[in-house]
């Protein structure tokens, strides 16, 4: 019988369990993270390894950096999640692991860790779709939260309004047709030299600035679909950076922040609730790492509560790329047999839906 058999076999008593403990893993971009999670929502061992500062001189993610960076902590990491968590590798009842959207080689890393664990340890290997990941993360902090919900993806890849049917069930609204929302926010950032990754600081820095010091164009605002595009913003705040600096003209880094952070909100905050209001959706989530912004959280924190919907988001470090939304997003498809074999590949653009 082939392993794929065995774990077929193996998951058909999986209902009738109590406790259902995995092993989740995350290397898709410059983290490197490993966590063992119980019945999809408690966190029992959590590790994070950040390779911002390895980047930071690079003002971004370098492949082929990361992919060797996550080579070498990898295992020592695994180890110490699992001690923490104060259980045995070898009572995982699934591994799981982001085999994609991310950058091939340190998505690699992960899937082929993953892979020789499940195979040695004779348990079901469990391929997860990241964007999965990021939204499962809210299912850990909001222990009531159930499908079906409205969830806007804003990180550094991904924008995308997302109907979350079921567990496992998505339909993409709309998507972003160039950069991503904290794309966007790490190219500004770069070029106001604030360093990477750009949201944290930007956020920060707008705080003591005025939104309205330039009013930025606000793509697709008023258009009837749910599509973003944050290029031409990215565009229009670095040709006025130019033009003020070649006349000479002085401003404020915080206003700059301000202003291009409210373009960005105001046009999350409006497709989110238009599409809330299509889709009759009472209850709005946010994941990835824009969705750590305070901005847009209480911007449409505010619009929520006018409209009588509630919402909902991650705690920031669950915001960001992390090993237990992975496991997260792993028990539930577990939970619906939804195994992969040991053939699983790395696929730098796999589709959500
Ligand atoms: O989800 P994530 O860790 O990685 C991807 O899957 O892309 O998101 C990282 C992105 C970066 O672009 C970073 O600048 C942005 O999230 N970010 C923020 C904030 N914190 C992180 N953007 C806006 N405001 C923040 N507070
Ligand atoms: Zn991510």
């Amino acid at each position: 019988m082939s392993y794929f058999d065995r774990m077929k076999d193996k998951i058909k008593n999986i209902e009738a369990k109590k406790e259902v403990i995995i092993l989740g893993i995350e290397t898709s971009c410059d983290e490197t993270s490993a966590a063992v999670v119980r019945n999809g929502r408690e966190v029992l061992g959590h590790k994070i390894a950040s390779q911002i500062e390895l980047h930071r001189k690079y003002g971004g993610v370098v492949p082929e950096i990361a992919s060797r960076k996550h080579v070498e902590v990898i295992n020592p990491l695994i180890d110490e999640t699992v001690k923490e968590a104060d259980i045995p590798l070898s009572e995982m009842d699934g591994i799981a692991v982001t085999y994609g959207p991310g950058l091939v080689g340190a998505l690699l890393v992960g899937v082929a860790t993953a892979k020789a664990l499940a195979f040695g340890l004779e348990t079901p290997l469990i391929g997860v779709h990241h964007i999965e990941g990021h939204i499962s993360a809210n299912y850990i902090v909001h222990k009531n939260l159930e499908p079906p919900f409205l969830c806007l993806v804003v990180s550094g890849g991904h924008s995308h309004l997302v109907g979350v049917m079921d567990y496992g069930r998505y339909e993409i609204l709309g998507q972003t047709l160039d950069d991503a929302a904290g794309e966007a926010y790490d190219k500004i950032a770069r070029t106001l030299k604030l360093g990477y990754p750009g949201g944290p600081v930007i956020d920060r820095l707008a705080q003591q600035g005025d939104p309205h010091f330039v009013e930025y164009p606000r793509p697709y605002i008023k258009d009837p679909h749910y599509n973003f595009s944050f290029s031409g913003l990215k565009t229009a705040v670095i040709n006025h950076l130019h033009s003020m600096d070649q006349r000479g003209q002085k401003y404020r880094v915080e206003d700059i922040a301000a202003s291009f952070q409210q373009a960005v909100v105001d046009v999350l905050v409006d497709k989110t609730i238009k599409a809330a209001e299509d889709t009759r959706s009472q209850r709005i989530v946010l994941a990835g790492g824009v969705a750590a912004n305070s901005a847009l959280k209480t911007q449409l924190g505010n619009r929520c509560r006018e409209k009588g919907m509630e919402l909902y988001y991650p705690t920031p470090l669950l915001c960001t790329d992390n090993g237990a939304m992975i496991a997260s997003a792993g028990y539930y498809k577990l939970r619906r047999g939804l195994v992969s074999d040991l053939t699983l590949n790395a696929i730098p653009g796999l589709p959500l839906a």
